[in-house]
């Protein structure tokens, strides 16, 4: 008899049962967690036990609580101690059941010792009797089910346009439509999918509507949304090789077809393909397996392709390397991938400065280190500077919105000057804001001489790399350590997937390495344990839909999606510049086009706020060297023509009373104050279109317009406020006065930390004394004022309060010249 784990069973059976008020209830062994407050025993210890074990349990079970030789052992010792006696009489019912199954279960292990059990069916036995307890969807119901979801998914897209592609609904608008509590009991299917209609559907801003043309497209298609389908049906979690080794395995390939596909420097690649050569020489950029002439043709180009790559083709500079030790992994999102590179880049500098200087200290090195990033760089270089805890530079980029070697050179020998260590440089190969792409071999370059970690963020246009006319743009990629890209953004898959490739996997592995005993297996040395890659221990099986939609499409098919959107956003920057009223900022390269009116920041602002509040379109603006433009983004899958005309009359048609208003604004304004002095301060600070006569020629003339097409859609006619509905006004509401919410103004202080990595002095080393006197100050105004006031009456402010009043003198000492905060983060 073991004591010890007759006492820590008698403890858990105390915990499980200790909510009187559901114990009481005698049948909880038989009903579901789901329904009653206490878990059933079986169902308890199943969570505790490995799953091959309870499996060999249940085969022989003859009845419906199948238990597990483990549970079957404590249960027998705690009823030789007699402890069920010592139970409270509340708990009796319930442990008497315990103890007949006790009974059984033993009798089922003496049995089973005799007999090999047949697992095929009693598993059947299992899953039935597991099923049939469960109240909610059963096998049948799933299936139908499953079907309308499939149907209604299917319709969804195809009538997505009938729909207003924003929801008109304000924050909070969902509470007062849904129960304030979850439902005790199980509903109807039905019921939940009306509400989806009623509830859910007004709340949704439809990303795959023709109409939206905001941020960059989201993927989606019916491939990616099965495979996706058929990961959650798996319902594993692939953390290591032995978590479900398929999963790793399939994951490993497909980077490794991403990778060619879009010609990556070969030394990323998961498989090292000189191997694969000399091991065969035909198959490996085979794909689909086909044996038809095209795909031959195809495969050989591809395979002329690689073998170019791996021999210094289109990577001249490939950096030398003794062995092949690149691979890539599926992470969430763009913004994980940078963070895990800045980890990785992070470890491999204080390591080597700590071999050259055993002395030095982790967080003397990690006080000085500085990473390198654009103006235009997405905000998540920043957000991983956070927290990683080291400096980001956001470095001015030249008038093509590239990042220059010279501007980093620069910045690189000001800081080592005093005393900082730079270890990293984000570069950006398609900008957010507008598209453009640092220059990758400049920087690379510096890089190597100054022994940088060099990561390259093509989150968006890193998928266009499949069409060989647009791989002008990776120019520069060998010199990189890493390089991250999207295809849930522009490959057609769905969210998340974000593929990220690393020259040296160990550095990364080094930097996110920790090891418990329970997530060790015997195949480690072997196989690739991918939490080692990343910040989660739990991982999807995401390379799933990249199968799915790879193979269901073809390259090819990937290839003309990508093109037609490339050309489609062409065909929409030649109607732009049909109207003289428009400027195209920046080049249009892959799918967005970047326009504003020419005119002021404001008067663009009102036009955006115009087309957004209808309803009609929806786009984000940017803002790039000052300027505030308008991006669109090419984004629906089966994007046409017509389309493209259709939202260009949108933007035309705001655009005309957009001018109308800002043009009758002004004038009321003008005449209301022609008197007075203030009037003529403010006539100093008008806009550009105010001191444009140009400018105002063009607006006053509308040009000819080439032919649209008028049909309009018709959209529904109410709207969901947060406790009320009411009727859609036909009028766009144009705000002139509505603040930029960017502005410093509006930002709340950053606390300490942020302030020190984003030091104004460090940021901005040129700024003159001038300059940075006029800088605005962190605290708002009325803040500063509430904290003085306040001050001498420490013991009543709030702990928010005194951190403020704390951060704000530190800040005062510290930052008076504070360095502006950057408007181009998105
Ligand atoms: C260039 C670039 N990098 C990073 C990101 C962040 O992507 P994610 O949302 O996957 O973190 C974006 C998002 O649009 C992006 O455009």
């Amino acid at each position: 008899m073991d004591k010890g784990i007759g006492t820590i069973y008698h403890k858990l059976t105390n915990l499980f049962h200790s909510n009187p008020s559901t114990s009481a209830s005698t049948n909880t062994i038989s009903s579901t967690p789901e329904m009653s407050g206490s878990l059933p025993i079986s169902t308890f210890f199943d969570r505790l036990i490995p799953s091959s074990t309870t499996q060999t349990k249940i085969l022989h079970n003859p009845n419906r609580y199948h238990n597990t030789s483990r549970v079957t052992r404590q249960i027998s010792i705690k009823t030789e101690q007699n402890s069920v006696s010592s139970q409270p009489t509340s708990f009796d019912t319930q442990n008497t059941t315990a103890l007949n199954i006790l009974e059984q279960s033993i009798a089922a292990e003496v049995h089973s010792k005799d007999e090999p059990p047949n697992h095929a069916s009693n598993s059947l036995q299992y899953r039935h009797e597991t099923t049939s307890s469960i109240p909610g969807m059963d096998d049948a119901e799933f299936r139908r089910r499953g079907k309308e979801m499939i149907d209604y998914i299917a319709d969804y897209l195809l009538h997505i346009s009938d729909r207003r592609v924003t929801p008109e609904v304000e924050p909070g608008y969902l509470r007062p439509l849904l129960p304030k509590n979850a439902p005790k009991q199980s509903e109807k299917w039905e019921d939940i999918m009306s509400d989806v209609e009623r509830a859910i559907m007004p709340g949704i801003t439809h990303w795959q509507h023709p109409r939206f043309h905001a941020y960059f497209p989201a993927g989606n298609s019916y491939p990616s949304i099965l495979g996706e389908m058929l990961s959650a049906g798996l319902g594993i979690v692939g953390f290591s090789w032995a978590a479900s080794p398929a999963c790793t395995e399939l994951e490993t390939i497909m980077l490794d077809w991403i990778g060619r596909m879009i010609a990556l420097p070969v030394a990323f690649l998961p498989f090292d393909p000189k191997c694969d050569h000399k091991k065969n020489d035909n198959d490996d950029v085979s794909l689909s397996g086909s044996d038809d002439d095209d795909d031959d043709d195809d495969d050989e180009s591809s395979d002329d392709h690689l073998r170019d790559s791996i021999s210094n083709g289109d990577n001249n500079h490939e950096r030398k390397q003794s062995r092949h030790i690149g691979g890539g992994v599926l992470l969430g999102s763009a913004s994980e991938c940078i963070l895990v590179a800045m980890l990785a880049a992070r470890t491999k500098k204080i390591t080597s400065k700590r071999l050259a200087d055993p002395l030095i200290e982790d967080g003397q090195i990690l006080a000085k280190l500085v990473c390198y990033t654009s103006k235009l760089a997405h905000s998540c270089v920043e957000k991983a500077g956070l927290i990683a805890m080291v400096r980001v530079r956001d470095l001015p980029v030249d008038e093509n919105f590239s990042l220059r070697g010279e501007t980093l050179d620069e910045w690189i020998r000001a800081d080592k000057e005093n005393g900082l260590i730079p270890f990293l440089v984000s570069g950006t190969l398609g900008t957010t804001s507008c598209c453009s792409y640092d220059n990758l071999e400049e920087i690379g370059e510096i890089c190597q001489r100054e022994d940088l970690w060099f990561h390259v963020d093509g989150a968006y246009a890193g998928s266009a790399l499949i069409c060989e006319e647009y791989r002008y743009i990776m120019k520069g990629l060998q010199f990189a350590d890493s390089f991250n890209t999207n295809p849930n953004k522009w490959l057609l898959m769905n969210f998340d997937c974000s593929c990220f490739w690393v020259r040296d996997k160990f550095a990364l592995i080094n930097a996110m390495s920790v090891d418990p005993l329970y997530l060790q297996h015997k195949h480690a040395q072997q196989a690739v344990d991918y939490r080692h890659w990343g910040v989660a221990l739990s991982r999807r099986f995401r390379a799933l839909k990249l199968w799915f939609t790879i193979r269901s499409y073809g390259i090819e098919g990937l290839r003309f999606y990508i093109r037609e959107h490339c050309r489609l956003a062409k065909v929409f920057e030649l109607l732009i510049r049909t109207d003289i009223r428009f400027e195209i900022i920046g080049n249009v390269t892959l799918g967005l086009v970047c326009f504003r009116l020419t005119g002021s920041n404001k008067l663009n602002q009102a036009l955006l706020l115009s087309l957004n509040d209808s309803g009609l379109i929806h786009m984000v603006p940017s803002m790039v060297n000052d300027l505030y433009i308008i991006r669109f983004a090419v984004c629906a899958k089966h994007a046409t023509d017509d389309d493209m005309r259709i939202a260009f009359h949108i933007i035309q048609e705001h655009a005309d009373s957009v001018i109308i208003e800002y043009r009758a604004q002004r004038s009321r304004r003008q005449s209301s104050s022609a008197d007075s002095i203030e009037s003529t301060a403010k006539q100093t600070s008008t806009t550009n279109v105010e001191q444009n006569p140009c400018v105002l020629e063009e607006i006053t003339n509308p040009n000819i317009l080439p032919e649209i097409p008028t049909a309009r859609n018709v959209y529904p006619k109410t709207k969901i406020r947060a406790n009320t509905i009411t009727t859609m006004t036909p009028h766009h509401r144009v705000t002139f006065e509505k603040p930029i919410s960017n502005s410093l103004k509006d930002k709340r202080p950053r606390p300490m930390f942020v302030r020190m990595v984003s030091d104004a002095k460090l940021h901005y080393p040129k700024r003159t004394a001038s300059q940075l006197s006029r800088q605005t100050s962190l605290v708002t105004p009325r803040g500063r004022k509430r904290i003085q006031s306040d001050s001498g009456n420490h013991a009543s402010r709030s702990s928010s309060e005194r951190y403020l009043a704390r951060t704000v003198s530190i800040l005062e000492t510290v930052n008076s010249d504070e360095g502006e905060l950057d408007d181009n983060k998105q």
